[in-house]
């Protein structure tokens, strides 16, 4: 699905940005673009009353003077330059400028940093109870479900008369509450709810770059299906008759089912651009979000220019809580993006349910295989045939009106065997891989994904029909059938971003793994979920796979501990989900990578895989200041120009104390491999805060690992008091520098009689 997008979004780029340079007939109009400017607020001129009014000056004076009088001027010129002047996320606004402008804008007094206004890369039930949430226990009891809490989403956009938006039983809006529904174009926000309760969309900065471009629809509705997904997973009602075509039926319910939904639309058919980001988190904290998730991020940029690290710093510094996605580029390591210190960062997994068919071989013998197929199958035998690789589509033409067995070998892929498959018109496939997910299965003929185990029971039954006087091995399929139970469960996705972190490799990415594959969600019934060769199928559901369906699972988990818990600090409710969060899969092993098939390391899982019932009672937390995130920025040896870009303040950037050993759940040490002359021990200092009750006494343990001396300092903890604060230090030495392996991990772990505080720790010659 995502892979699917960013595909067919990259050409509309091109195809953009061919039309841009071919049409346009004024050279200075050819080569303005969109900028981002970064203003110092502390220098801004007393004569200025407003924020705005200094901004516009600062524009104004910058400006080309027209030379002539043409279309494209006679409006004054600062309102067909100016984008947005943002007011909450940083302090500047956005603007369609020339370079010479661009340049003049740089001399301006208060002028601090540009950026260019560049494209972000989307990432694209039975979770509920998969995870573990029980209406009359827990934290969906703790919390009444994360009423009064408000999720904000930047996304897609909504279809609000999705039943997930109803708002059956839903209490009065909370007062604090200063959002709204906007009217828009086949959105009356007289279509909002106490569910949904905000509907607002940003695409001034995508039509001031590409001015002719196709937007879908000028409104805050839906029109590809990405947001209603989202919003619905995070803090969507409960629905109790949900399916995809069969698939997956019954209860669907967001994990915040009593949370408020808010949809800020940035996301377009062209594609999202910061300066509609930047806007659209600017109103969201303005609007008074407690929760925001994103399903977007900006790859390999430092800090100081990921509009996202930027936007999300002033939201931290207002208590808001923010998720992001790791990214769909795994499984190499390094393919993160959000692995900013003041976010959450999330990873996808897997669930224990499966989406299948059912091959009933002419002996009689039913082999089972992933599947979403959602066509008709006719119900007699038909005859099976093994094709070896399927690349020869003249050979399977002449298999058309037959089952045709694939196998994955010596290079070839599944991607191309569909590929060859759907040309050949074949009715139906059976295709045998160990790919898990079903995403190979949704094509125009019927398709089965079997284990190469099954293959060749599959093969040995076609084989012994060959060879017998002209028999012909016959089969039968079946779709729409849904397991569970599966082992082990759950997985780190092959898909998911791996870390450790671009931007800010110190601070150890991802945090926490949540359900991302094969996800039953909400959808707008008039866009498609499928379309076969001459037919459009439409459903109030869809099962999607992604971090961005990772995503929103913990901002739901936010939003309950935040129903939970009001004065936690977002770096509390982080440190609550990764510390408590599953290392274990359901056959007690550790969690499994499904990209590399052996044990995840952090770099895949993060902390854990969430558990939302221990999140809400955490019993220690690893708190974080706003100048704690000053000293780690210090600390990466930034400028105070790029540290006041992020901090928009010059009062946020003393940097008297330079650290990069941020107060965080986690730990990684970077050694240098071979190197002798490197050093041999690293130390963290960290402090927890006793959320728990009262007097309490914590013992430390550490899991080994090999070629390293781990110890805590000091390896008990008493605590006489509920929010106590105490320190400790954790020491690593090597034991032998020219035997480090690439990655080796172990954990920390703080127990008392009622809880269980787990921080991963990595060591690594990776940089
Ligand atoms: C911002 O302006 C204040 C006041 O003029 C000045 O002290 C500070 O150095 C400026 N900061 C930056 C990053 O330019
Ligand atoms: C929106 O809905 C309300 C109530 O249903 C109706 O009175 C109003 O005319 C509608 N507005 C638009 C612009 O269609
Ligand atoms: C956009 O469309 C208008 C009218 O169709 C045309 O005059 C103009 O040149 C186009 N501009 C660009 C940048 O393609
Ligand atoms: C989109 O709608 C907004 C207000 O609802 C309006 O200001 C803007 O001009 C519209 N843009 C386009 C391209 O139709
Ligand atoms: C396939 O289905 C047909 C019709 O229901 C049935 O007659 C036949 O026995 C089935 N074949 C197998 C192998 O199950
Ligand atoms: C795999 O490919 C290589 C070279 O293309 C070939 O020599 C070998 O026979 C192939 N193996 C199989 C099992 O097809
Ligand atoms: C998947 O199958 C291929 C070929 O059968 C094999 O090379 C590969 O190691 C398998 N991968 C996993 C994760 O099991
Ligand atoms: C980062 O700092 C460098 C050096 O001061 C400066 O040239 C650059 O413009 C800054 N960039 C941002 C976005 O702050
Ligand atoms: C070894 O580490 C030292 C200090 O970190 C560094 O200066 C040196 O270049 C490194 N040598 C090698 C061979 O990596």
């Amino acid at each position: 699905m995502t892979s699917h997008i960013s595909q067919s979004m990259l050409f509309y780029y091109i195809a953009i940005f061919l039309h841009f340079i071919f049409i346009t007939s004024f050279p200075s109009l050819a080569q303005s673009d969109n900028y981002i400017i970064h203003m110092n607020i502390s220098a801004m001129p007393k004569a200025f009353s407003t924020h705005h009014t200094w901004y516009q000056s600062t524009l104004s004076s910058a400006l080309e003077k027209p030379q002539l009088a043409t279309s494209d001027n006679l409006n004054s010129p600062i309102s067909s330059k100016l984008i947005y002047t943002y007011t909450h996320a940083m302090n500047g606004f956005s603007a369609n400028l020339s370079p010479k402008e661009h340049e003049s804008l740089k001399n301006s007094p208060g002028y601090i940093s540009s950026i260019p206004d560049l494209h972000l890369k989307l990432d694209t039930t039975h979770s509920p109870q998969f995870l573990g949430l029980n209406p009359n226990v827990g934290a969906w009891h703790d919390s009444n479900f994360g009423k009064d809490v408000i999720v904000g989403l930047i996304d897609t956009g909504v279809w609000p008369e999705s039943e997930s938006f109803k708002d059956n039983g839903i209490a009065n809006i909370p007062s604090k509450w200063k959002g709204k529904c906007e009217n828009s174009i086949h959105f009356n926000s007289s279509l909002c709810n106490k569910k949904l309760i905000g509907a607002k969309f940003f695409n001034k900065g995508i039509l001031a770059k590409y001015p002719n471009i196709t937007l879908g629809l000028n409104s805050t509705r839906d029109t590809e299906g990405h947001g209603t997904h989202t919003s619905s997973t995070a803090a969507g009602s409960r629905v109790d008759e949900a399916s995809f075509f069969g698939y997956a039926a019954g209860k669907a319910s967001g994990i915040a089912s009593n949370s408020r939904v808010s949809m800020y639309k940035a996301i377009w058919e062209g594609g999202l651009l910061s300066s509609d980001v930047i806007a659209a988190i600017d109103a969201a904290i303005s609007d008074g979000v407690d929760v925001l998730s994103l399903s977007f991020g900006l790859d390999e940029v430092p800090l100081y220019e990921d509009p996202v690290a930027i936007a999300t710093f002033a939201a931290m510094e207002k208590s808001v809580f923010v998720t992001t996605s790791a990214g769909n580029e795994g499984p190499k390591l390094k393919t993160l993006h959000n692995g900013t210190p003041w976010v959450i960062t999330v990873a996808a997994g897997t669930m224990d349910r499966t989406f299948h068919g059912t091959l009933t071989l002419g002996n009689g013998n039913k082999i089972t295989g992933l599947s979403l197929y959602v066509g008709t199958f006719p119900t007699h035998n038909v005859p099976i045939v093994f094709m070896g690789l399927c690349d020869n589509v003249k050979e399977l033409k002449k298999a058309k009106k037959k089952i045709v067995v694939c196998e994955e070998k010596n290079g070839t892929n599944i991607h191309d065997q569909v590929y060859y498959l759907d040309v050949a018109k074949v009715f139906g496939a059976v295709l045998i891989s160990n790919v898990s997910s079903t995403y190979y299965s949704q094509n125009s003929f019927a398709t089965i994904i079997v284990d190469p185990m099954f293959g060749e029971i599959i093969k040995a039954y076609i084989k012994s029909y060959y060879n017998s006087n002209h028999a012909t091995s016959v089969a039968n399929m079946s779709f729409m059938e849904t397991g569970f139970g599966v082992k082990p469960t759950p997985r780190v996705s092959s898909y998911s971003s791996r870390g450790p972190s671009y931007s800010c490799p110190f601070v150890l990415k991802p945090d926490i793994t949540a359900p991302g594959t094969s996800i039953l969600a909400a959808w707008p019934t008039n866009v498609p979920v499928l379309e076969l060769k001459s037919q459009t199928f439409f459903s109030k559901f869809n099962i999607i796979s992604g971090t961005s369906m990772a995503c929103p699972h913990v901002a739901g988990v936010a939003a309950l501990i935040k129903g939970a818990h009001r004065d936690w600090s977002p770096a509390a409710i982080r440190s609550a989900i990764m510390t408590t969060s599953d290392i274990f899969d359901n056959t007690n092993e550790q969690i499994k990578d499904i990209g590399t098939g052996d044990k995840s390391t952090p770099f895949a899982l993060g902390a854990g895989h969430v558990n939302p019932n221990r999140a809400l009672d955490p019993g220690l937390v690893y708190d974080v200041g706003v100048q704690d995130y000053v000293n780690l920025l210090c600390a990466l040896k930034y400028s105070q120009r790029n540290i006041t870009t992020i901090t928009r303040s010059s009062s946020n950037n003393d940097c008297s104390k330079p650290s990069l050993d941020l107060n965080y759940p986690s730990f990684i040490a970077f050694f240098n491999g071979g190197n002798s002359s490197s050093s041999t021990v690293q130390e963290f200092y960290r402090t927890v805060t006793n959320v728990g009750e009262g007097q309490s006494i914590y013992v430390a343990s550490i899991t080994p690992i090999k070629g390293f001396h781990v110890s805590v300092i000091p390896n008990k903890l008493m605590f006489n008091e509920k929010n106590e604060k105490l320190s400790y230090k954790l020491r690593i030495e090597v034991e032998s520098m020219t035997k480090l392996k690439k990655v080796a991990f172990g954990y920390l772990i703080w127990m008392d009689m009622n809880h269980v505080v787990r921080s991963p720790i990595v060591v690594t010659t990776l940089k």
